[in-house]
């Protein structure tokens, strides 16, 4: 099945995830793609009590982030065993914003996806190229090693969801056209192969809005979408979860 996640990111506080919710759940047709809701950490206690006794099966929630340690003495973090007590199934993992913002590394991101898998989770694991990195020829090369140190601790082989971003889509309102989206899934996926990964769902992110999904959910390899900004809204994203839901 695809999946189509919404990434919040620090948007919406708890009263506007429930209004959200409350107009977004009674659209979603049987049919629909698995939808994930990755809330700010504060606002996640809300988007569960709203999903708890909908017609919400298909909805999943999902942290934004994770420490790479369950508890300790680590001022600050949120703990992705906490956000299971809680009725969490999903940890974003090496987000750009993460990696750029934060000084994510690849190393720290592969102790945070075995963690993950440890508990159960399922991590969505991030990876992209930058403007930069693609103009020099290197996307292929950047894919693999994100991928290659990532995931080196990953014990399980089939509880995994990815996402290609490239850095430069996000946010920006440029799409990767359906070329360029296309080779980067393929390579992917035969990255992932290669790595003994099974039928992991490879995720575009990027910019998508609902004139974009219905052609990007055509191409192969192309899982489903991680959505930014077009996900606040509930008109864009319901569109999105129905260009997605094929
Ligand atoms: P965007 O963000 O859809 O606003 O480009 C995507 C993301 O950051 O996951």
């Amino acid at each position: 099945m695809k999946i189509v996640a919404a990434n919040w990111k620090l948007f919406k506080g708890p009263q506007q995830a429930r209004d959200f919710l409350q107009s977004f759940v009674p659209q979603l047709d049987d049919n629909a793609a698995e939808v994930v809701i990755f809330p700010p950490a504060l606002t996640m206690d809300a988007v569960l009590g709203s999903l708890k006794g909908t017609k919400s099966g298909r909805i999943l929630v999902g942290l934004q982030n994770c420490y790479a340690k369950s508890e300790g003495a680590f001022t600050g973090e949120n703990s992705a065993q906490t956000a299971k007590e809680m009725g969490v199934s999903y940890v974003l993992i090496g987000h750009s914003e993460r990696r750029t913002l934060f000084g994510e590394t690849d190393e720290t991101i592969a102790q945070k996806v075995a963690l993950v898998q440890s508990l159960d989770l399922t991590p969505m694991l991030c990876i992209g190229e930058t403007l930069k990195e693609r103009e020099a020829g290197q996307t292929h090369a950047v894919l693999e090693k994100q991928l290659r140190i990532g995931l080196a601790q990953a014990a399980k082989k089939d509880n995994l969801v990815v996402a290609y971003e490239p850095v430069w889509a996000i946010g920006t309102g440029k799409v990767a056209t359906a070329e360029q989206v296309a080779e980067a899934h393929a390579q992917i996926a035969a990255l992932l192969k290669k790595l003994e990964f099974e039928e992991i769902n490879i995720l575009y992110g990027g910019s998508v809005k609902p004139d974009n999904a219905a052609s990007l959910i055509q191409l192969e390899h192309v899982g489903g979408f991680l959505v930014g900004g077009a996900s606040l809204e509930i008109e864009s994203f319901s569109k999105i979860v129905k260009a997605g839901s094929v």
